[in-house]
């Protein structure tokens, strides 16, 4: 029976290629591969995960399915999806349902699609997949993607669903902070690895991921100049962060927006410009936000902004900028080019929205480069197995991964980039240890 839903199956061909080199890029992934090929350690093992379906994605779930597992995959954003790389994972045999631009009803009838098909481990980017489950497991009908996930969900017990779930991952800090929640409001049905919160994901894939991939996507979408704009970077956290110093690198002057002060004394000293939102709407060119907030540029702040002031995302949700703000101030709203919107205020300015205010990086790019997704995925793939091997035996908590397995990583990533690093001596392991010997 066919199990997938992608817009064009006959794009497979075009998706292998990718794949193809995403692999060539994965070395580490490729490592954990070559094992997982021999033990089959996800044998009779069904996966059900909520991801952004992109050449990456492809290589660690061919990889799991190389272990064994049984793959149900529905796209983490109704505009990530890379449709020749669904078809691509059709034709391996993932039961994938994706496709770019699905409607908010597509989006959430494909996550019912994985919750129905009973997996024992979940992986999320974002959480929408396990919130669905926690939704229906609580009765949460009045919830719209509650009441779409049970249709497709059906007579399925939920309960037994749950009761068949030994944990799942998360890849992203807005996916973390909402599990977060959870388990504080002691409704978390099953333990969570938070794999953002491990050193080789959070300080590759959000820093030099985003950074690269975010200003990739906006020079696609508009083919702008980044040398000489005034660029305005909301939030100063690791995807922030990126995102300016890149943005610096070529050649912009980065202004930095954030509420945390620790933080702000970070960007200042870092070099930019640090200052509030109001200040920042009269005299930036781009404005970025990356906070994992809502409505962070809003109604007072649009109508500050110059003619022809840009305004991408690269948070996880279309929330930081207040599109609902930005309706009620225009006149008229027109898609000029694909990925631009230009928005007319009813001051006569017009603003141009890149993507919707959906992540900017997988929207009108490819998202983040295969090197830095190697260390992301084998973080999923290595967290998995953990939840596996514990047994049943972790609480419903939110978990990191063991500091062990993230610096085994970090040591396999620079193995395979020849990178030789220095070992302690005896002696320094000693006198590290020892608090006798002073000045
Ligand atoms: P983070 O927690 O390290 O940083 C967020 C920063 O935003 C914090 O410093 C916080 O104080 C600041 N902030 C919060 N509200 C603000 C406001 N109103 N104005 C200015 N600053 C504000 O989080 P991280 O890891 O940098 O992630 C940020 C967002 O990016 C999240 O939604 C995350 O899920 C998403 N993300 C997106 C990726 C992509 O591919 N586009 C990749 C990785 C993360």
């Amino acid at each position: 029976m066919k199990s997938y839903a992608v817009k064009n199956i006959s794009l497979s061909s075009e998706g292998e290629k990718k794949i193809y080199w995403a692999e060539k890029h994965m070395p580490v992934l490729a490592l954990i591969r070559k094992n997982f090929k021999k033990t089959k350690p996800f044998e009779n093992v069904t996966i059900g995960a909520c991801l952004h379906v992109t050449k990456e994605t492809a290589v660690l779930v061919s990889t799991l399915k190389s272990a064994g597992a049984e793959i149900y995959l529905s796209a983490s954003n109704p505009l990530s999806t890379q449709d020749e790389v669904a078809a691509a994972l059709a034709g391996r045999g993932i039961h994938v349902f994706a496709w770019r631009g699905m409607s908010k009803e597509e989006y959430y009838r494909a996550i019912g699609h994985v919750v129905k098909a009973e997996p024992m481990l979940t992986m999320d980017d974002g959480a929408d997949l396990t919130a669905c489950i926690h939704g229906l497991y609580y009765k949460e009908y009045a919830r719209e993607d509650v009441k779409i996930v049970a249709q497709v969900v059906g007579k399925k017990s939920i309960g037994d669903i749950v009761e068949n779930i030994v944990g799942g991952t998360e890849e992203t800090t807005t996916g973390v902070l909402r599990l977060k929640a959870m388990a504080r409001e002691g409704t978390l049905l099953y333990p969570i690895i938070a794999v953002n919160d491990s050193y080789t994901k959070f300080l590759f894939d959000n820093r030099h991921g985003t950074g690269q991939s975010a200003l990739d996507g906006i020079i696609r979408a508009t083919n702008m100049l980044i040398a000489g704009k005034t660029v305005v970077v909301a939030g100063y956290g690791w995807v922030g962060r990126g995102i300016a110093l890149r943005a610096k690198g070529l050649g912009a002057n980065v202004v930095v927006v954030e509420v945390n002060p620790i933080r702000a004394l970070e960007a200042l000293y870092d070099g930019f410009y640090v200052t509030n939102m109001i200040t920042a709407s009269k005299i930036g060119d781009l404005f970025i936000t990356a906070t994992g907030n809502r409505s962070v540029i809003r109604k007072e702040h649009f109508l500050k902004m110059k003619n022809g002031a840009i305004l991408a995302n690269a948070g996880h949700f279309n929330v930081e900028i207040d599109l609902e703000d930005l309706e009620n101030i225009s006149t008229s709203k027109k898609e000029i080019k694909t990925n631009v919107t230009e928005y007319t205020l009813k001051n006569g300015k017009k603003i141009y929205l890149l993507c919707e205010g959906r992540l900017v990086n997988l929207a009108a790019a490819e998202g983040h480069p295969p090197e830095v997704m190697d260390m992301s995925f084998t973080n999923q793939a290595l967290a998995l197995l953990y939840l596996l091997k514990k047994n049943r035996k972790l609480k419903k908590k939110v978990y990191r991964l063991p500091l062990p397995i993230d610096r085994k990583i970090a040591e396999l990533k620079l193995k395979s980039l020849n990178v030789k690093i220095e070992k302690l001596t005896k002696d320094q392991r000693e006198y590290l240890k020892s608090w006798k010997l002073g000045t």
